[in-house]
């Protein structure tokens, strides 16, 4: 069987996701479990956009062990130093340049020639091969490229240096038809292609990102780059987990291995769609909340006789616990540790220490722990950023034939600032006190909550939507709260995300 390498861009494309925003700590905290469960290359970002980009790559590249770590940049020498600068300590550094192919791209874009952007893509690749061994070429906007021009490019940049070649469906306007019979054509007709591994990065604009990479790889590629529950420009990027288990499932058809530890794959999902705020629809394939639930009566009764009637991969298959109520009040630290060493945690002392006294807290609200409020509050700390600002109290008043007020007592740096507003709604009343209390020129942009399981005493997780007003570009804001009350659960989402706002753009935000 031959085995298949998967380059996973969640924090790269996947962060270009509009309204991702993801902290250093969360970028780390993905990369580890990206990691874990078994990805081949991270691409860790796009090291000159920004400093906190660059830090980002950098220390998730000096933290990773397992995966070769790359880091992108257009192909000009400056981008390419910088990502140098940022995968060198890596234990497998890659350098990954890319650039644009396509007509459209060169004429509008690039206002380059087709000789002009050869020459540049050879003369790139040997630049980055002088640092690295390892360089990734990318050709922007393949699918759309005159197919003789992209051979031509994919020749010379192999003959460069290049390792990897990556052709990219940048639109999502391919077809599984035509992309498998390009990605055959390049095997057949590029001299030493079969020398180099060859990649594809496919969005999915028209819904195909997934089917296109499939039809890729049956026809010579064997790289595929993804990310973690489809994230990505616009309508995203192939997901990793539906790629995964295709090959898993279809073992008979498409006849390749891998790396990927699929029992990871269901934690992974949930890490990242906690840290960037965006959940899956619930008939997401794999990792969708109704991914394993059977409605109908024929159904139900099929499953109950013989799983396979109807289910063609197992919960458990992709790590999905199977939620068992574990824990109660009278549960003790010992119980507390094995359950998290049983769901896959790896805590020190004092991180158990701290876990364990928000399960006693949570354990004296509800009466049930199961395991999936554990991973709420475990993931709840990891994501945590310094705060500024506490929520110390709170008091809100709210009825149907009452106008809603709420008085927010925060603390900020041992200062007790008390504020009281107004507002449509309990929410609204208190998120205004929250900005009064503060002084801070913020909007709520999205706001959702979910249970995180059922019961009446369920936790209620809410995320927010927070954009800084006092900036031009429409900065966006993400903000998490958990707690069996929603209201807590809501003003602690809405003092998350102004801690993120301060912890990027400093105290002068705030107007106290
Ligand atoms: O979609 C694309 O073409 C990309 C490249 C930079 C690889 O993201
Ligand atoms: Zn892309």
């Amino acid at each position: 069987m031959s085995i298949l390498k998967i380059f996973d861009t969640t924090l790269r494309d996947g962060e270009q996701t509009p309204g991702v925003n993801l902290n250093l700590h969360e970028k780390l905290e993905i990369a580890k479990q990206l990691e874990k469960v078994g990805v081949d290359i991270i691409e860790a970002g796009f090291a000159i956009a920004s400093p906190g980009d660059f830090e980002a790559v950098k220390i998730v590249a000096e933290n990773i062990k397992d995966s070769k770590v790359a880091s992108l940049c257009r192909a000009v020498e400056k981008d390419i130093d910088r990502a140098y600068e940022a995968v060198r300590n890596a234990v497998s550094p890659r350098i990954h340049t890319f650039l644009a192919t396509s007509d459209i791209h060169m004429k509008y874009k690039l206002r380059m020639t087709e000789d002009e952007v050869l020459e540049r893509s050879i003369n790139m690749v040997k630049y980055a091969k002088k640092y690295c061994n390892d360089v990734e070429f990318s050709a922007e906007d393949a699918s759309r490229t005159r197919v003789e021009f992209l051979f031509k490019v994919i020749e010379e940049v192999i003959k460069a240096g290049a390792t990897v070649v990556n052709i990219p469906d940048t639109v999502g306007y391919t077809t599984p038809e035509e992309f498998g019979k390009l990605i055959r054509s390049i095997k057949e007709k590029v001299p030493n292609s079969d020398k180099i591994d060859l990649s594809v990065h496919c969005h999915n604009d028209l819904g195909l990102a997934v089917a296109n990479s499939l039809a890729a790889i049956i026809n010579g590629a064997n790289q595929i780059e993804c990310t973690i529950n489809g994230l990505g420009e616009r309508a995203g990027n192939a997901a990793m987990e539906e790629i995964i288990m295709g090959l898993e499932t279809r073992k008979d058809y498409y006849g390749f291995t891998h790396n990927i530890d699929t029992k990871q794959i269901y934690r992974t999902s949930e890490i990242v769609s906690r840290y960037s705020g965006i959940r899956s629809q619930p008939n997401k394939a794999i990792v969708g909340d109704n991914a394993f639930a059977h409605e109908s009566g024929i159904h139900q009764h099929g499953v109950l006789s013989e799983k396979t009637t109807y289910e063609i991969m197992t919960p458990e298959s992709i790590g999905l616990a199977k939620n068992r109520m574990v824990l109660g009040k009278l549960s003790g630290k010992h119980a507390f540790e094995d359950r998290l060493v049983e769901l896959g945690y790896n805590l020190s002392k004092d991180e158990i220490a701290l876990a364990f006294d928000e399960f006693k807290k949570l354990a004296d609200k509800k009466k049930n722990i199961t395991d999936k409020d554990i991973e709420a509050l475990i993931e709840e700390r990891a994501s945590e950023i310094e705060e500024y600002i506490e929520m110390e109290s709170f008091q809100i008043n709210s009825g149907n034939k009452l106008i809603s007020t709420a008085v927010i007592r925060v603390i900020v740096k041992d200062r007790v600032i008390t504020e009281s507003a107004t507002g449509d709604g309990p929410i609204d009343a208190s998120f205004n006190a929250i900005e009064r209390a503060l002084g801070i020129n913020i909007k709520l942009e999205e706001y959702t909550l979910r249970a995180v399981t059922g019961g009446k005493d369920a936790l209620g997780e809410v995320f927010v939507r927070v954009l800084d007003r006092n900036v031009e570009n429409d900065k966006i804001y993400i903000g998490r709260g958990i707690s069996t009350d929603v209201l807590e659960a809501s003003v602690k989402a809405y003092i998350n995300a102004i801690n993120r706002m301060i912890s990027e753009k400093g105290e002068d935000i705030l107007n106290i």
